[in-house]
């Protein structure tokens, strides 16, 4: 079997690693990818969004399976793309069609979905400019902080907590004037739930569902999550708050509905559903709905699987995912993200990396966020350069063999947090 993976992360790094070590697979490629995902298949110099380009590579090649990585390709429609053309529609994409991205594409659908499907989340109003007065006065129902979030795609940026209801006010008219452009134009106001995050990830075929290993991730740049928001500084999975009994809560009320819900509305969806979730007082309830895998949380997922990911695939392309077995690895994985000083502000690239031999010499795992090959040598090339991810009997034990190797490699600025799965 020949598959495309599409996107360069660290994410795509672990899913590259996951799918190549499916014995269907005779070529892997990856568009664009990264200096580690070259190594366990072969990049090619594709933008992820380029669908004319991938439509082209996928027939000369002769792909018979399109896995995408992140969600710009999604809510932008490579899906209908692709089976919305003779030429192509045989092709097997996992991830959704554009109206199931709309998931993440926007918070207001999201909402609404949720609100049809009496699935459980805060409470909300959605507002646009010739709103505003309702939303401010949404607003004097609501108690401290307040929660702001711009309804389209911000790069992780579009959700204000704000502590006091004049900042509140304030920070809702400059998101309505324009603040993230068109994505803010319109905006969803919502009550705060306080209690403690985890990510939970679906597989679908639309009919049936895997539930994979919920992890958590740590968002905020320095220790004890404070700080900046960054796109992740590491993670861990298994949650131990997440047993059984808050699980089955989240299949019956959350998950099952999903499916079903999108089902009825006839959105085809086929492919990863991630649910963001808050656990109020051990009631689980939804932050936000992504279409994609996380990252770093699939750096520590991707460990715990031990079934064939593609035979898992094809489960959803052929709509018979019920068949098949998903055996997990019972030990705890554990990620750490190491990124580039500055970052998630600015920050400089192409730093000459040193230590490979030695880490590559330890059982952790090495994914790729952000190198590339410059002259033979592997140099930095993101803010987030390399997740390291270990296994462990218990989570101090996968976390202290990643922190030995995060201490092996080295790169001008280095920088990773020594404080991640500190709450759990
Ligand atoms: P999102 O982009 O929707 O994931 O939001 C970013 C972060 O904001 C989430 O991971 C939460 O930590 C926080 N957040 C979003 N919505 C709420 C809410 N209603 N109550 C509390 N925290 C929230
Ligand atoms: N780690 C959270 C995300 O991928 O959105």
């Amino acid at each position: 079997m020949k598959v495309l993976l599409l996107g360069s992360g660290g994410r795509e790094h672990a899913l590259a690693w996951k799918i190549a070590q499916s014995p269907k697979i005779e070529k892997l490629y990856i568009a664009p990818g990264n200096a580690g995902t070259n190594a366990v298949g072969e990049n090619v110099e594709i933008k992820a969004t380029d669908f004319p380009a991938l439509k082209a590579f996928a027939l000369e090649q002769k792909i018979d399976m399109i896995v995408v990585g992140p969600e710009d390709p999604l809510v932008q429609g490579i899906f209908d793309y692709f089976k919305g053309d003779a030429s192509t529609q045989h092709i097997a994409i996992i991830g959704p069609s554009a109206k199931g991205a709309q998931l993440e594409g926007s918070k207001e659908f999201a909402k609404e979905f949720m609100l049809r499907h009496n699935i459980p989340t805060a409470r909300y109003k959605s507002v646009t400019a010739d709103t505003l007065e309702e939303g401010l006065a949404f607003l004097d129902t609501l108690t401290a902080p307040y929660v702001l979030k711009a309804d389209g795609l911000c790069a992780g940026k579009g959700v204000l907590i704000l502590p006091t209801l004049e900042e509140a006010r304030k920070e809702l008219k400059e998101m309505l004037s324009g603040m993230f452009g068109d994505a803010s134009a319109t905006v969803v106001i919502e009550e705060f739930l306080s209690g403690i995050e985890c990510s939970v990830f679906v597989l679908s075929d639309g009919e049936h569902y895997k539930v994979l290993p919920v992890a958590k991730d740590y968002k905020r740049i320095g220790e004890g999550d404070k700080g900046l928001n960054t796109g992740g500084m590491g993670s861990v999975t298994p949650v131990p708050f997440a047993n059984d009994e808050f699980m089955e809560k989240v299949r019956k009320r959350i998950i099952e509905p999903t499916i079903n819900g999108l089902r009825e509305e006839g959105i085809l969806y086929k492919g990863f559903i991630f649910l963001g979730l808050i656990n109020v007082q051990n009631e689980p309830m939804v932050i936000e709905y992504n279409v994609r895998m996380g990252d770093p949380e699939t750096e520590s997922v991707m460990l715990r699987i031990k079934s064939d990911i593609v035979e898992l695939f094809e489960g959803v392309h052929k709509v018979d995912l019920g068949t098949k077995t998903m055996e997990l690895d019972p030990r705890t994985a554990a990620c750490v993200m190491l990124v580039s000083g500055g970052y998630p502000e600015a920050y400089q690239k192409g730093y000459p990396m040193s230590g490979f031999d030695s880490a590559e010499a330890t059982d952790s795992i090495l994914f790729h966020a952000g190198t590339a090959v410059k002259d033979g040598r592997i140099v930095t090339n993101g803010g987030r350069v390399i997740a390291v991810c270990s296994y462990g009997a218990t989570k101090e034990e996968a976390l202290e063999k990643s922190y030995k190797v995060a201490d092996m490699l080295s790169f001008e600025g280095k920088y990773f947090r020594r404080d991640i799965g500190f709450d759990l």
